[in-house]
């Protein structure tokens, strides 16, 4: 397998997996419609691997577009990271998170078909779990009911893919469940780069920490959890594009459908976020106690394990790196990769 088609290939986790991807050996066709990202993240890959980067401005609903692209490059398999993901905007605009997904995803599937391309790696996420019956989570713990229209999209187009995969088994889908990823590219070139207010945690930190933000405000200390705060599993987004690398080899020996939870298999409380930041860091990080936000849970981490037997990944990097190069980034980038 050598080409590998990757959707959103010019966003967060999308544009780490695209260096990941060159160093092993792929070459790489990115279709991004820019929604949520820009072009400048792809130069800097560019400028880490030393290799080209073939880029088309692209809309996953544009079955014209996709061909065009398909037809000058044949794929062996597609990445597909496209879509829009902030859970809260999903809330207010569920048709546009339907539309975009879903919409965007069947045509994907069905443009990939007619080129012969039947190996796709999916960005799931652990939302799909709902409030999971089991922790840590294993990939045999049942889907839940999602608290939001962006989870929902994960759990249907899982759904969407299992089908198709059944009903024809030339396809092998491999259905990557990702838990929660913070850091950057140990360069710092490359981070997260989100609009407006940070909904994650991580980038928020690193805006009170840099002086953009006043205080983190903390949703909720009285969960079940050691100290109140919620419980998650962060993964270094560096450990995360290797496991999509690492995913092709399922690919490579036909697997069928094949489902990974992606996680370091720790659970960390936001309150532990914040001290191994300011420790890391040597920075303070000022906050206050928030009512709970609404649709959270308490705890979520995985059970690795799966991952680690059958393709052979192991998250390496802790929350020490995360929090060094979340940090960074944020320092060498102050406005992302907007220019200052
Ligand atoms: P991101 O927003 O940085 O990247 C997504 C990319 O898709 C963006 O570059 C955006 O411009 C592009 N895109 C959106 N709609 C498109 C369309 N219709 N056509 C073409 N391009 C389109 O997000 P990310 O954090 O890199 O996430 C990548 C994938 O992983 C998403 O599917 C997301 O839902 C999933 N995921 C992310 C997280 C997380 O916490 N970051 C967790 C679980 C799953
Ligand atoms: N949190 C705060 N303050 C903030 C932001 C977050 O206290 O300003 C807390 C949350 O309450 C939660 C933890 O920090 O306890 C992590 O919150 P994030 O918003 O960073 O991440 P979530 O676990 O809520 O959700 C993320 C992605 C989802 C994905 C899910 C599971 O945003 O898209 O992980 O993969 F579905």
């Amino acid at each position: 397998m050598k080409r590998i088609l990757v959707t959103g290939g010019a966003g967060f986790i999308g544009s780490h997996t695209l260096i990941e991807l060159q160093q092993a050996g792929y070459e790489v066709v990115v279709v991004d419609n820019l929604d949520n990202s820009s072009e400048t993240s792809l130069r800097r890959v560019q400028d880490i691997t030393q290799k080209p980067v073939a880029f088309y401005q692209v809309d996953i609903r544009d079955r014209q577009g996709l061909c065009q692209v398909l037809e000058q490059h044949p794929c062996d398999a597609c990445i597909h990271f496209a879509g829009l993901k902030a859970v809260g905007e999903s809330v207010e605009k569920p048709w546009e998170y339907y539309e975009n997904n879903i919409s965007g995803t069947l045509t994907l599937l069905d443009v990939l078909r007619k080129h012969n391309c039947k190996n796709i790696i999916f960005s799931s996420s652990a939302t799909v779990y709902g409030d999971p019956k089991e922790i840590p989570i294993t990939e045999n713990c049942p889907k839940g009911q999602c608290t939001n229209p962006y989870g929902w999209t994960k759990s249907m187009l899982e759904q969407v893919m299992m089908d198709i995969q059944k009903a024809d088994p030339e396809w092998n889908v491999v259905l990557l469940r990702y838990f929660n990823p913070i850091g950057a590219h140990p360069s710092g070139t490359m981070g997260e780069d989100p609009n407006g207010i940070p909904n994650n945690l991580m980038p928020y930190i690193t805006q009170v920490a840099i002086g953009k933000r006043a205080e983190l405000g903390v949703f909720g200390n009285d969960y079940d959890t050691p100290d109140g705060t919620g419980v998650r599993d962060y993964i270094h987004v560096v450990d995360l594009a290797r496991g999509h690398v690492c995913a092709l080899k399922a690919i490579d020996r036909k697997c069928g459908l094949a489902i990974y939870n992606l996680g370091t298999g720790h659970g960390y409380s936001v309150l532990d976020v914040v001290n191994a930041f300011q420790k890391t860091n040597g920075v303070k990080v000022p906050y206050s106690i928030k009512p709970r936000r609404a649709g959270d849970i308490a705890t979520c981490y995985s059970d690795p394990s799966k991952a680690e037997r059958e393709l052979g990944w192991k998250a390496e990097y802790g929350i020490e790196e995360m929090c060094r190069d979340s940090w960074r980034w944020q320092c060498q980038n102050p406005n992302g990769y907007k220019e200052s």
